[in-house]
C-alpha cells in the first residue's frame, strides 16, 4: 500500500487529522495531481496588477510556474510558464510589459494568448537542418489555463471543465468580495516570504477564529482583541471555503484603554499611530477575512488591505505573496493609515509572525508521528456549517472534508464522501 493510503481518517466528523499529511512527500506528490491541478479554482493575483496590455506577472499554481499577461484585446490568459520546445522557463521576472514571451533557450516566441508564433531556424541553413516540412506551430504553443476573475480578483484552473466560478465561491464568499472590491483599488506593495511548514497547517490556521486570542497576546495584552467580541463565521455550500469577521466593541474606550501584561502589569500604548482605525463601510467590522480552498486568503484588518496567495513548494515549505493595495480615491491620511497597519501581517508583521511559527511549531512536531492524530473539537463535532461565534474550530473540519474528497480519502466510520449532501447536512 502506497504511504499516503495508509494515513487514516478515524472519525467522518473531520475531528480527527493523520499527521502524515503534513510532512509526507507523497502526500504532498498527490495534492499537486488532485488538488493544484485538479477542479478547483486557484487564486493567481489582481487584475490591478496588470492594467495595460502586454502587463503581465509570474506566479505558482501549486508549484507549477505560471504566467497571468493582458493581452491586446484587454483579456486575461494564464499559461504554464514552461517552453513547449525543451521545457525551459519561458518568462524569468516577476514581472514587466512585454508584447512577445521569447524562451532564452532557443529563442521560441509566443504571443500573449501563448501561441507560438516564431521559430528561429525553421527551414534551416542553405537547406539543412531545419524543423520538419510539417511543422505546425499551433500544436506548439504554451499550456492554456481556464481563467475567471471575480471582482478583479483573477482565478485560474488546469481543469478544462471546472465548476463557474461565482458557484464555486458560493454567496457568502462573493458579499465578503463585494465589499472588499467595492470600488476601484490601487496595488500599493507586494511581500514575499518562506515560511518551514505544510501549506495546509497554515490554512487550518486561517480556518481557525479561536486561536486569535491565545496565540496572539499582543492585542489582548493592548485591550485590542478579545475571544468574546461581536463575529460570526460562514462557509460556502461545501464548507470549504470560511468567512469570519469581527466588530470593533461599541465601546471603544475599552477597545484602546490599558491592557495587563501575563504578569498583571498595566500596558499603555505610548504610540497609538499602527492602531489607528477608520470604519470605512460604516459596519464597525474590524477584522473580515476570507480564505478560498486551496490557496488564498482575503483580508480587511482594520485598513490594512491584502491578498495572500500559499505556494507549496514542498511538504516542509510554503511561501506566501502578500499583495498590500488601497483604494484608488484613498486621502492622504487613510494610505498612510493602511502603509502604518503593516505592522500586523505579513513576514514582520506581530501577529504574522505567529502565524508562522505556529505552522513551524506542527511541523517540528510531527517527525516520526505520522501515524498519530491531532483532534479538532471547537464549536462541536456536528454539522459543518455557519457560526455565530468566534470560538469554532469548524471551517478547519470543513477545509479537511473537501479535502479527503479531492484526493480520495475515506473516512473510517462513515459512508463514501458526497458532496451533494453536504449542503443539507448544514442547515439541518
Ligand atoms: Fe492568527
Amino acid at each position: 500500500m502506497a504511504r499516503w493510503e495508509r494515513l487514516v481518517w478515524p472519525a467522518s466528523d473531520f475531528s480527527r487529522v493523520p499527521t502524515g499529511i503534513f510532512i509526507e512527500p507523497e502526500v504532498f506528490e498527490r495534492e499537486q495531481e488532485r488538488i493544484f491541478q485538479g477542479p478547483v479554482w486557484l487564486f493567481l493575483g489582481l487584475e490591478a496588477e496588470i492594467p495595460e496590455p502586454g502587463d503581465y506577472f509570474t506566479t505558482f499554481g501549486g508549484v507549477t510556474p505560471l504566467v497571468v499577461n493582458r493581452a491586446e484585446d484587454g483579456r486575461i490568459h494564464v499559461f504554464v510558464n514552461r517552453c513547449s520546445h525543451r521545457g525551459a522557463l519561458v518568462v524569468r521576472d516577476l514581472r514587466g510589459r512585454q508584447s512577445r514571451h521569447i524562451c532564452a533557450y532557443h529563442r521560441w516566441c509566443y504571443d500573449l494568448r501563448g501561441s507560438l508564433v516564431g521559430t528561429p531556424f525553421r527551414r534551416g541553413v542553405e537547406g539543412k537542418g531545419g524543423l520538419p516540412p510539417g511543422f505546425d506551430r499551433r500544436e506548439h504553443g504554451l499550456r492554456p489555463l481556464r481563467v475567471a476573475s471575480y471582482r478583479g480578483a483573477i482565478f485560474a484552473s488546469f481543469d478544462p471543465h471546472p465548476e463557474p466560478l461565482p458557484d464555486y465561491l458560493g454567496p457568502p464568499m462573493r458579499r465578503m468580495l463585494d465589499r472588499l472590491f467595492c470600488k476601484p483599488i490601487e496595488i500599493l506593495g507586494h511581500l514575499r516570504h518562506r515560511v518551514d511548514g505544510n501549506w495546509k497547517a497554515y490554512f487550518e490556521n486561517l480556518n481557525d477564529s479561536i486561536h486569535a486570542g491565545l496565540l496572539h497576546r499582543l492585542p489582548v495584552m493592548l485591550g485590542l482583541w478579545s475571544n468574546t467580541q461581536e463575529g460570526a463565521i460562514e462557509t460556502d455550500p461545501l464548507g470549504r471555503h470560511a468567512h469570519y469577521y469581527v466588530k470593533y466593541e461599541e465601546d471603544d474606550s475599552a477597545l484602546m484603554g490599558p491592557g495587563k501584561s501575563p504578569s498583571g502589569q498595566a500596558l499603555r500604548l505610548a504610540d497609538h499611530a499602527f492602531i489607528d482605525a477608520r470604519d470605512e463601510w460604516g459596519d464597525r467590522v474590524s477584522t473580515d477575512t476570507l480564505s478560498l480552498f486551496p490557496n488564498v486568503m482575503f483580508a480587511q484588518v482594520s485598513n490594512f488591505l491584502i491578498t495572500e496567495q500559499i505556494r507549496p513548494k514542498s511538504a516542509e515549505e510554503f511561501e506566501l505573496l502578500t499583495t498590500v493595495f488601497g483604494y484608488a480615491d484613498d486621502d492622504p491620511d487613510l494610505r498612510l493609515m493602511r502603509q502604518r497597519q503593516v505592522a500586523w501581517l505579513g513576514p514582520a508583521g506581530y501577529v504574522g509572525i505567529e502565524d508562522n511559527e505556529a505552522g513551524n511549531l506542527i511541523q517540528r512536531a510531527s517527525r516520526g508521528q505520522s501515524y498519530a492524530h491531532s483532534y479538532i473539537g471547537y464549536g462541536g463535532v456536528g454539522p459543518i456549517g455557519d457560526t455565530d461565534h468566534l470560538v469554532s474550530e469548524v471551517s478547519v473540519r470543513g477545509f479537511w472534508r473537501y479535502y479527503c474528497y479531492l484526493m480520495g480519502y475515506q473516512p473510517q466510520d462513515g459512508p463514501p464522501l458526497d458532496p451533494a449532501t453536504w449542503a443539507a447536512e448544514a442547515v439541518s
